[in-house]
């Protein structure tokens, strides 16, 4: 049975070869961390941005949408706090040059010994059969129980560093851990130094003023610096959200595990504004509605966790993350946060602009505080692609590798085939094909066996394929497959709209 790095690898690479994610500038060895979306990709991509954007924007009276710019006011990242506190530790190894996040390099070593942990669990559940006591087990043996104090340590010394903005003690426990370089294996590492993750570049030509500006590295302060724009356009009452979808820029130190860490990449975010005492209620509500808007996706509830913050941004009162079982372990997909009145109130004070609701039922003005929901477009994407690959052995002994893609998010909802080339059943397919195109994205494919046709449509995770054949020309039917069971039935052709219909319905 392959491992999970080998399933991982897979993915990526099924995921290059049927035009899903392509390194970015490819022919010219590409650049690191970024990736484009190819023809499969972007379906799939729209296709969860409208699922989203239903939940939260279709589904909420009190929810808004808007699209604002990724250039904003360079003042607006001094008053959102990104441009003196976004960074990351950084630390190079002298001799391989490469350059590492500090916390990474020690939350590695953790991971490491985490493995030892489970391989001494796995061994002893082999040895005790079904006796096996796990948690008992973890408590009482020697060796997990020192294994598991060298992480805590490791990691608690971490925490305390960097709250206290400790660098050299970070330097220290990287030393103390003997942490080595991967790439020389050595241990001759520079001072850990603070790295702002905000890319910049320079707005007006030459001639005129130069201004340095952002990219954002969030979408969230386009929202909130146009809170009142929206409040008073849209009349809204609080509670009320804005939401948005947007690119966001991160120069990161770190960047790996595919489309995961990205320098580019997507957020979609909500802005939920509510009176003042009553944002942690919010807060619970929203990381509910938004765990169950995962679990209607039928990844499989299993694959999901919520991670809640130890350690609070300064904004938060309350932060928590959903998290998801990519291939190399649960990790943050959804960040939900409580951040307070800090943005709002901080705008209103760099901007000198008032940004406060009056509230007619308390008869008062307040800033009002804010529940955040933020996740990620494509780690989404990654989520779904990793747990729709399957490989399988059909009965016949041949094997197929399907993507078991939510319908309701599949790039392509139906492939049209007509059996053979001939005696009519192109025409025949291009007529049904005309007749669903408009509503579904469809695809009409006639070249190669029907066989090889059917593999083609799992690979890229097709729910339906749609067979024309003599007997379609007889008697207006066809056969129509599903994805998942490969089970055919055959059908009146004047059903088939509404078969897709029903598979790709919404229910949340
Ligand atoms: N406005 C809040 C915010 O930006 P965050 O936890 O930094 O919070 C939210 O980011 C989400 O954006 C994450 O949960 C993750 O899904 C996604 N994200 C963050 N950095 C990313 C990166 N470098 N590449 C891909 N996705 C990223």
């Amino acid at each position: 049975m392959a491992n999970n790095e080998d399933i991982f690898k897979k993915i990526i690479s099924h995921a290059k070869e049927y035009g899903f994610v392509f390194p970015s500038s490819e022919i010219y060895d590409g650049l690191s961390a970024v990736y484009d979306y190819g023809q499969y990709g972007v379906e799939l991509k729209n296709n969860i941005k409208n699922y989203w954007w239903r939940a939260m924007v279709q589904y909420h009276e009190n929810i808004v949408g808007i699209d604002s710019a990724i250039f904003m006011h360079p003042t607006i990242w001094k008053a959102s706090g990104h441009v003196d506190a976004f960074s990351d530790p950084m630390i190079d190894n002298k001799d391989s040059k490469k350059r590492y996040r500090a916390d990474v390099l020690v939350e590695d070593y953790a991971a490491k010994i985490e493995d030892k942990i489970n391989k001494e669990v796995e061994k002893a559940a082999k040895r005790f059969g079904e006796s096996f006591d796990e948690a008992q087990f973890r408590a009482t043996n020697q060796r997990v129980v020192e294994y598991q104090a060298k992480i805590t340590d490791a990691l608690a010394r971490l925490n305390k560093n960097l709250t206290d903005n400790d660098l050299a003690a970070v330097k220290q426990l990287i030393e103390d851990l003997e942490i080595v370089c991967p790439v020389s294996g050595t241990k001759n590492w520079t001072e850990v130094r603070q790295f702002n993750l905000m890319f910049n570049t320079q707005m007006g030509s030459l001639s005129e003023d130069t201004n340095t500006i952002y990219l954002r590295p969030e979408t969230a302060q386009g929202i909130f610096v146009n809170f009142l724009n929206v409040q008073k356009t849209g009349r809204m009452k609080i509670p009320f959200g804005i939401a948005q979808i947007g690119k966001a820029f991160r120069n990161e130190i770190v960047a790996r595990q595919f489309i995961f860490r990205m320098r580019e990449f997507e957020q979609m975010e909500m802005q939920f504004f509510v009176r003042p005492g009553t944002e942690l209620d919010w807060f619970e509500k929203w990381k509910a509605e938004r765990l169950a808007w995962h679990h209607s996706l039928g990844l499989g509830p299993e694959n999901y966790r919520f991670h809640p913050h130890d350690k609070l941004a300064h904004y938060a009162n309350a932060a928590c993350d959903i998290e998801f079982k990519f291939p190399f372990g649960f990790k943050e997909l959804e960040g939900i946060h409580s951040r307070t009145d800090f943005d709002l109130s901080a705008h209103q004070q760099f901007s000198g602009k008032k940004l406060q609701y009056f509230d007619p039922e308390l008869n008062e003005s307040y800033v009002p505080y804010v529940i955040e929901t933020s996740i990620g477009l494509d780690r989404t994407f990654l989520a779904i692609l990793s747990s729709a690959y399957t490989e399988e052995k059909l009965e016949d002994g041949s094997e197929r590798v399907v993507l078991r893609i939510p319908p309701v998010l599949a790039p392509i909802k139906a492939a049209i085939l007509p059996l053979i080339k001939k005696d009519g059943l192109p025409e025949k397919a291009r007529e049904i094909m005309d007749a669903l195109k408009f509503d579904y994205l469809c695809q009409y494919d006639e070249k190669d066996a029907i066989g090889r046709r059917y593999r083609r449509q799992d690979a890229i995770g097709t729910p339906y394929c749609i067979t024309v054949d003599h007997q379609t020309l007889e008697d207006n039917t066809v056969t129509i497959r599903e994805r998942d069971s490969m089970l055919q039935e055959r059908v009146s052709i004047d059903a088939v709209s509404e078969i897709i219909r029903k598979k790709i319905a919404v229910k949340l």
